[in-house]
């Protein structure tokens, strides 16, 4: 069940190989350390993530550095990679790339696609290239989103441009398991032996270790339900899709709130519909009061959190992601929301920035 799980799961990605694991946080760890990723090397990410992506990188024993993010797609920024690259970084004896801060080689990159909504991958796939960098997707919202690729002249699904990639399965994603469940896709079939060893205490063959690996396997009963569900998957996608483009709709020529912005080279699945509010706390306190849950995603970027404090960053380093994070608001998305239920909620949305305006 978990080998036809992932030979279906690396067809809807169009990827050689998908190998199934715990996480999502297993799944970009692993594919950190299979993708030949050093101890000690510095793996370039955003700030405004979930934790788990910058756990892996440190789990894998690589130290995370933050690039900022782009003001409209709320992605990683390329002109911000290029900065950080041209400026923020040397070339040692060795014409290794070191990061003057860390004083470590920069080896590579994980742009997330956060909320579905898909990474400027071209750009970052020429910057790292210039610079040997390996590129993995955090692909852990982004189950089958797509990405135009104006060098490939084609649309790319999500996962299929790194050299690997790591989804999560956690039960609220696009395809979500009924417990914890991950997967790397890549086309690279050395990595995904690598990984299938990672996640099976180093062994290829059983009680044959070549190295030691982490008990990281996906059990079957959640592979095959994953398997049932994946087949309902591209539908749901389009349904939150449909979701999204009423939600556009409905807040539509109100300034106080801004919807997400999907450039044309992008396809999201909107594993969140993300709105930016001036008065964002206000504004979740009304809902809540209407009875609609929403949610922040995140509330505090990785930059700021305790956890990080020894990075020696201030809050004025990622300036954007900073902002953001007092902005955001998730409002509710799933396949299945109604029309009634999503007029429901702009009603309340527009009444309270109406209210607002009239106060003021
Ligand atoms: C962007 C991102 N990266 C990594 C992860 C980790 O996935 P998991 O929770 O399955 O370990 C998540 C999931 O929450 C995520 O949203």
């Amino acid at each position: 069940m978990v080998e036809e799980f992932e030979e279906a799961f690396a067809a809807f990605c169009d990827t050689s190989h998908a190998v199934a694991v715990n996480s999502g946080t297993d799944a970009l760890r692993f594919a950190v350390m299979a993708c030949g990723v050093e101890p000690g090397d510095v793996v370039l990410t955003v700030p405004n993530t979930f934790i788990a992506t910058t756990e892996a990188i440190s789990q894998a024993g690589a130290v995370p550095e933050f690039i900022d993010i782009d003001e409209n797609t709320y992605n990683i920024s390329a002109e911000g990679l290029q900065d950080f690259l041209e400026q923020k970084c040397m070339r040692n004896a060795d014409g290794q790339l070191i990061s003057k801060r860390l004083q470590r080689p920069v080896t590579a990159v994980v742009p997330v696609h956060l909320y579905g909504q898909m990474a400027d991958m071209d750009s970052i796939l020429r910057l790292a290239g210039h610079y040997g960098l390996t590129v993995i997707e955090d692909s852990c919202q982004a189950h089958g989103a797509e990405y135009f690729s104006g060098k490939l002249n084609r649309w790319m699904k999500a996962g299929t441009m790194g050299r690997a990639a790591a989804f999560s399965f956690y039960p609220g994603k696009n395809l979500g398991a009924c417990g914890e469940g991950g997967a790397v896709t890549t086309n690279d079939a050395a990595i995904a032996a690598k990984i299938k060893m990672l996640r099976e205490h180093g062994q290829a063959k059983k009680y044959y270790h070549d190295m030691e690996g982490y008990n990281g396997r996906l059990d079957s009963v959640q592979c095959g339900l994953l398997h049932v569900k994946l087949g309902h998957l591209a539908k749901w996608n389009a349904q939150r899709r449909d979701r999204a483009a009423e939600y556009d709709r409905l807040l539509a020529g109100n300034e106080a709130v801004t919807c997400p912005y999907e450039p044309s080279w992008s396809r999201a699945v909107y594993h969140l519909y993300v709105v930016r509010a001036v008065d964002r706390d206000g504004l979740a306190r009304h809902l809540k009061t209407a009875g609609i849950g929403t949610g922040i995603h995140y509330p505090v970027p990785l930059h700021q959190q305790k956890a990080y404090l020894s990075m020696n960053y201030r809050e004025a380093d990622f300036p954007v992601a900073a902002r953001l994070a007092g902005e955001i608001l998730s409002l509710p998305m799933y396949p299945q929301l109604s029309a009634e239920q999503q007029a429901r909620v702009t009603d309340e949305i527009l009444g309270f920035v109406h209210d607002e305006l009239i106060s003021q």
